[in-house]
């Protein structure tokens, strides 16, 4: 298949390519497009048959269900069979943004969206291009992140370019994204509202707006042998590079000393610049240790750079585990497989 790349600097200097793009999406095509979390792949969110073929480009699990991205409220009511009070108080401090919220589903989702679940979850993006994008196209939007399943998620349109080119109809190149790891998921369907999974918008800001909010056991630990995921998301072995990556949990000395100590052929280190200047083995930098919304940008990034590098066990210094660090956290945890050394 031939990918179309449209470069778009911004929705006032290119409108003919966002609408080339809108209308392949409205035909049922698949288009990766940038939002101010990760690229998304999207299809038509309301056509089983393009929905599927988001399943076959990313090699993606079928079980695993997948966002809708709206443009506006009004599409709300066709996708959730209720709107709870809780839904409407988060829609109004944190949407349009990195927040998607798990709502009873109406009858118009397809299965393929919710992957058999009673369930949807929808976002409304921040993103200029991808609001552009939805609302052109008049259609819901399905879009799990624009990566190969399995593989970190893609931040930059040259990152979708080497997960899906010849696998999708288009790419839409409009720069890279602002926050770096996908959105927060929600779920308002039990009787406390639940993070699924740390992103964007923290756990602290949402209990500023709701009061009492769970964070499922599965984000910061491994799920037990048999035991049901929350979030079928949850049970993947996600973001993970090629390499074996250990985190290290430890202040900088410890972890400095520790890398050096074992440095070996295709031994990297994944650190913050201040580890840099100390450390002995080849490293790469994911952000400065103060500063835990660059870590979000840089992570999925320095992943695939170790990759690219030959990189066969990497020692990851570990972010804080509030804030948006938990987030960070969160991906490393899982590129890691739980494996944490604490010094
Ligand atoms: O920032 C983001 O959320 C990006 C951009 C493109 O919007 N999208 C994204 O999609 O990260 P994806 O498919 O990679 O992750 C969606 C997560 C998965 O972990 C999935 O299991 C969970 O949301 N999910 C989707 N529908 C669900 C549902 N009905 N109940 C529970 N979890 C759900
Ligand atoms: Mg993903």
């Amino acid at each position: 298949m031939e990918t179309k790349i449209f470069k778009i600097a911004s929705i006032f200097e290119n409108p003919d390519e966002l609408q080339q793009a809108a209308d392949i999406l409205a035909q049922g095509g698949l288009v990766a497009f940038p939002t101010e979390t990760v690229y998304g792949l999207g299809a038509d969110g309301l056509n089983e048959e393009a929905v599927r073929a988001i399943y076959r480009a990313k090699g993606r699990p079928s079980d695993n269900p997948l966002i809708l991205h709206i443009c506006d409220t009004e599409m709300l009511p066709l996708l959730a069979r209720e709107i709870p009070e809780a839904a409407v108080r988060l829609g109004l401090e944190f949407w349009p943004g990195p927040l998607t919220m798990v709502l009873p589903k109406t009858d118009r989702v397809p299965d393929a969206v919710s992957g058999g679940l009673d369930t949807v979850a929808i976002r409304f993006p921040n993103n200029l291009i991808a609001r552009e994008l939805i609302r052109r196209s008049g259609k819901p939007i399905a879009a799990p992140s624009a990566n190969l399943s399995g593989s970190p998620s893609p931040t930059t349109a040259q990152h979708c370019i080497g997960d899906l080119m010849g696998r999708v109809q288009a790419i839409v190149d409009g720069g890279s994204c602002g926050v770096g790891l996908e959105s927060t998921v929600i779920s308002l369907v039990g009787e406390v509202p639940t993070v699924l999974r740390p992103g964007g918008i923290t756990v602290e800001q949402l209990r500023a707006v709701l009061g009492e909010v769970r964070v499922d056991p599965a984000v910061t630990q491994p799920m037990e042998e048999g035991q049901k995921a929350s979030s079928p998301g949850m049970k993947y072995k996600h973001y993970a590079p090629k390499a074996k990556v250990v985190l290290i949990d430890a202040a900088r000395e410890a972890f400095i000393h520790y890398v050096n100590d074992r440095k070996d052929e295709g031994v990297f280190a994944l650190c913050f610049s201040e580890d840099l200047s100390d450390l002995q083995t080849p490293a790469v930098c994911y952000g400065e240790q103060e500063n835990p919304e660059d870590q979000a940008r840089g992570l999925f990034s320095a992943l695939r750079q170790l990759d690219d590098l030959g990189a066969q066990l990497v020692f990851a210094h570990c972010p804080v585990k509030d804030g948006i660090g938990l987030a960070v956290y969160n991906r490393l945890l899982r590129a890691a497989a739980f494996e944490v050394v604490t010094l």
